[in-house]
This record gives structure tokens, sequence and C-alpha cells, in this order.
């Protein structure tokens, strides 16, 4: 099965295209639920948590670990590619949504300002920064965090009225903050339930990119490109949920995410 990790149930979005645009594969989901959120957790931790659910995943016979978690992806993926990997999984891989995500942006804006909402962990490592530097050094990107957005998704707000305040705020900041922002980008798993109330608040003209399509469409080209990874990965089109927390509670707001009803198992992370 390929993993799939979150601090919570953020990555379902991820899932959710993972399972549109490869359809026959397998899938293992970890959601992390009791130490989440980790957007405002500090770097070490962050590090620590991602590492013990990646090696969870992998002694479940994962091959290949996707971190469908920005915070994750910024403050753990470099090291455990760099550190973990080579001394004890060299034949395992691990993937972020990061870099596939700032590859496609620069597709999309026009006036090469893009304006990014994430957690406050994910704006204060500045990975999007670094790798936009990198790759895509015309760019021009200013990062707005959004602390409230998380907590509004997982209390099962984001269509309620009270919503409306707080993405209606971060948009605001952001836009005032850059007026030539032509591209809003979604750096955060669980931005996508608040889609239409971001789509009520960003003007007209600006684009608002989830990251969930671009990053399917980056795991499927990296299959193809990878044989060795691929014929590894079982394809039974079965998917199944792990959590940390209480899987009834999982269950509940996981729905919510996917759109349909799921049944998933707790699981300890051993350290
Ligand atoms: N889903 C996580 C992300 O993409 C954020 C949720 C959290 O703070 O744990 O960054």
């Amino acid at each position: 099965m390929i993993g799939v990790f979150d601090s919570g149930y953020g990555g379902l979005t991820i899932l959710r295209q993972f399972q549109a645009v490869m359809p026959g594969y397998d899938w293992l989901y970890l959601g992390d639920n009791a130490r989440a959120p980790y957007g405002t957790r500090s770097f070490d931790v962050v590090y620590e948590f991602t590492r013990q659910a990646v090696e969870h995943l992998f002694r479940q016979g994962c091959p290949l670990v996707i971190l469908a978690c920005n915070t994750a992806s910024a403050k753990a993926l470099r090291t455990i590619q760099q550190e973990v990997l080579p001394r004890h999984w060299p034949d395992r891989r691990v993937l972020g949504v990061i870099r596939p995500t700032v590859e496609e942006v620069g597709n999309i804006t026009r006036s090469r300002h893009v304006g990014l909402l994430a957690t406050p962990g994910t704006v204060n490592s500045h990975s999007y920064a670094l790798e936009i530097e990198k790759i895509q050094p015309d760019i021009t990107l200013t990062e707005m965090a959004c602390p409230m957005w998380v907590p509004i998704v997982e209390s099962g707000e984001a269509h309620g009225d009270g919503a409306d305040w707080f993405v209606n705020k971060y948009i605001s900041q952001l836009l005032d903050a850059d007026p030539q922002i032509d591209t809003l980008l979604l750096g955060c798993t669980h931005y996508p339930i608040l889609l239409p109330k971001i789509r009520k608040y960003a003007p007209e003209g600006i684009k608002v990119v989830p990251q969930g399509g671009i990053v399917a469409d980056s795991l499927k080209d990296y299959l193809r490109r990878h044989p060795e990874i691929d014929s590894r990965c079982s394809r039974n089109g079965v998917t199944r949920f792990l959590t940390t927390e209480n899987p009834d509670k999982f269950n509940t707001l996981a729905s919510i995410f996917l759109d349909r009803q799921i049944s998933a198992r707790r699981t300890d992370l051993c350290v």
C-alpha cells in the first residue's frame, strides 16, 4: 500500500485526489489526530512526530509514504530523506506536497505575484519561499499564516456564518500586503474544505489553487518514472484508515472530507 500521512484529517483532501487519479492503487492513510494540530508546533516536535509516523507506515509494509501535510513536509521531509532513509530504510521513499505545488504554480500565475495561505508552522518555515526562490525565482511570494482556519474546519464550522469573518480577514490582509497577487495558493490540506468561502472572498480574477490535484498528478508521474517503486505498490483498489485518536470520532469528521462513510482503526505510533 502507499502510505499517506497527515497530522489529522487534512490529508484526506489529498487522498481523494489520489484515488481519483490512480483508482487501482491501495492506500494506507494515517492521521495523527491525537497530537494534531501540527501547525503551531515547533520544528523539532513536528520532525519527531512525522518520523514516528513514517516509520510506522514502513513497518506496515508501505514502500512509499506521501507526507500529505504541508507542515510535516516543511519541517520533516528533508531530514527524513537525507538522514533516516539512507541509514534505516534505504529501499523506501518519502515524498512531500510542497515541491510539486511550487512547480505547478509557475504555470498558473500571470502577474508572477502569488499569495500563500498556510499554517503558522508552514509560513514560519518559509519552505514555500525557499522552493520558489530555487525553481521559480521570478515569482514574488507573500505568505499569510491563517491560524484559525484549521480549528474552524476541525470543529465542523467550515460552512457556518462564523467562518466568513476569518476567511475574509486573512485573504484581505494578504491582498493588502501585495495587491498584484493574481493567484492564491492553499498551502494547507484542510483549506479545500473552506473553498466555497475562500472563493466568495477572493476578488474576481484571482485564481484559488488547492493542491490535491497537483500532488496527485505529480505522484502518478513519479511512479511512471520509478517503475522499481511502482512495481512494489499493490493494486486491489483498497483504502485503509488508521488514527491515533478515537476511531468513531475520526470516522465522523472524515466523512466531511471524503463525502462518504469510512471505518478507521486506532493505532499507536511506536517510538
Ligand atoms: N493539514 C496540515 C497542513 O497541511 C495542517 C493541520 C495541522 O495544523 O495539523 O499543514
